[in-house]
């Protein structure tokens, strides 16, 4: 099953990078993640949506291609970070990538609430008419106190999120084989 994974934080030793970074690495039987980089991804222009720079194209390209999104984010005052609603925006554009694309969320903040207020409103903006990302229900990942949780190597220390992620990605793989039975229903 391929897997994007969006990372709401562009810098080089992100908290949010190194968990997607053990999905990819740990899960990497079940499931093929690629991990997109948003940092070369331009401001949305709708001057310029019709024929978006190679980035943009690149981007959307990838999301199409794949099975469903893994979006991995920060919180950035009670929200996600500017680079993640922003290639939203452009995803939500042109051949809309995103409609029908199953999603699931996880993220990581040094806080003790790990990004539950920018889940809540990452959860909004998947419901919109451009984005239409059905999403894996229940199953919230909120890493918080993630400094004292994974090191800089990327290793996660803490059994209970350990054992949590377990039972997340089964359950996301089992929805995900609903989801495609469903669509060959209709
Ligand atoms: C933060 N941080 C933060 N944390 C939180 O729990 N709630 C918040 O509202 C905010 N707001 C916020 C704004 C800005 C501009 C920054 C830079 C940071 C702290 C944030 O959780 C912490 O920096 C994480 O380590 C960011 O994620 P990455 O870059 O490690 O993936």
């Amino acid at each position: 099953m391929k897997i994007v994974a969006l990372v709401g934080s562009t810098r080089n030793n992100s908290y949010n990078l190194r968990l997607a970074q053990y999905v990819q690495n740990k899960y990497q039987e079940q499931l093929n993640v690629e991990i997109l980089n948003l940092k070369e991804i331009p401001f949305y222009d709708q001057d310029i949506e019709v024929n978006p720079p190679a980035a943009v194209k690149e981007l959307a390209h990838k999301v199409a291609e794949a099975d469903a999104v893994l979006w991995v984010t920060p919180e950035y005052n009670y929200s996600i970070p500017g680079v993640l609603k922003n290639a939203i925006d452009w995803l939500s554009r042109g051949e809309r990538v995103l409609v029908g694309k199953p999603s699931w969320i996880m993220g990581a903040s040094m806080g003790g609430l790990g990004t539950v207020r920018a889940q809540q409103h990452l959860r909004d903006i998947l419901f919109s008419p451009g984005v239409s990302s059905p999403l894996l229900p229940g199953n919230e990942v909120y890493v918080g106190l993630v400094h004292e949780k994974i090191d800089e190597e990327g290793n996660l220390n803490h059994e209970a999120t350990e054992l949590f992620l377990d039972v997340v990605v089964n359950n996301f793989v089992k929805w995900m084989k609903q989801q495609e039975a469903a669509s060959a229903v209709k």
